[in-house]
């Protein structure tokens, strides 16, 4: 079978430093996948112009006054021209509804900044700083309808000794998840162009 690139989106709500760790790696060769769009649940979202400076095509929804409903009804409408193999979460902060689920089922991904085992939904690396861990996971998950409840694919381990602030917790955490999220998407991808593309 001919070998096919994936076509990606990536759903961002804020900063984007994974998004933006994974464009510099699919510019730079390293990560094989068509960017076919950065989408942001927000307007004001930071990552939407780190995406423009790196000369990816970028798209706004505000979510502002829309049911959940209505705003992935549209989120839909934006994607489904682009003949996506995959939806990557980078820090989008909504809870996608079962329709998305269903239409990308198991070609959805997201990072989560703890093991999601042992913590789901915001502030992983508070609730690891605040409990004094020594180390603790990120992990790539597939999405399915609940919130961080997916199919694991893999994790890594961020050595927490000595760090003094959240925000230094942090900082080592995002570190590991640059790293380990172009990996885990690297893997996939390569998968999918032996195998075929989504049906
Ligand atoms: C990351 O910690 C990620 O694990 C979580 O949200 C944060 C997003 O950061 N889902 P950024 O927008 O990628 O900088």
């Amino acid at each position: 079978m001919e070998a096919r690139t994936p076509r990606v989106a990536i759903l961002i709500s804020g900063r984007g430093s994974n998004m933006e760790a994974i464009l510099r790696n699919v510019r730079a060769g390293t990560l094989a996948c068509e960017v076919a769009l950065v989408v942001s649940s927000r307007p004001e979202a930071g990552g939407l112009e780190r995406a423009r400076a790196l000369g990816f095509p970028t798209a706004a929804l505000d979510a502002r006054g829309l049911s959940r409903e209505e705003f992935d009804r549209r989120l839909r409408a934006l994607l489904e021209p682009l003949r996506l193999d995959w939806l990557v979460l980078a820090g989008y902060l909504r809870l996608l509804t079962p329709e998305i689920v269903r239409r990308y089922r198991d070609r959805i991904v997201n990072i989560h900044p703890a093991d999601t085992r042992l913590h789901q939904g915001l502030h992983g690396y508070r609730w690891a700083f605040e409990r004094g861990l020594a180390s603790t996971w990120v992990t790539v998950h597939l999405v399915d309808e609940g919130i961080d409840t997916g199919r694991i694919l893999a994790q890594a381990e961020v050595d927490l000794a000595g760090a003094r602030t959240v925000e230094e917790v942090e900082r080592r955490g995002l570190a590991v998840e640059h790293r380990l999220y172009s990996e885990v998407l690297g893997q996939l991808f390569q998968e999918e162009s032996t195998e075929g593309g989504a049906p």
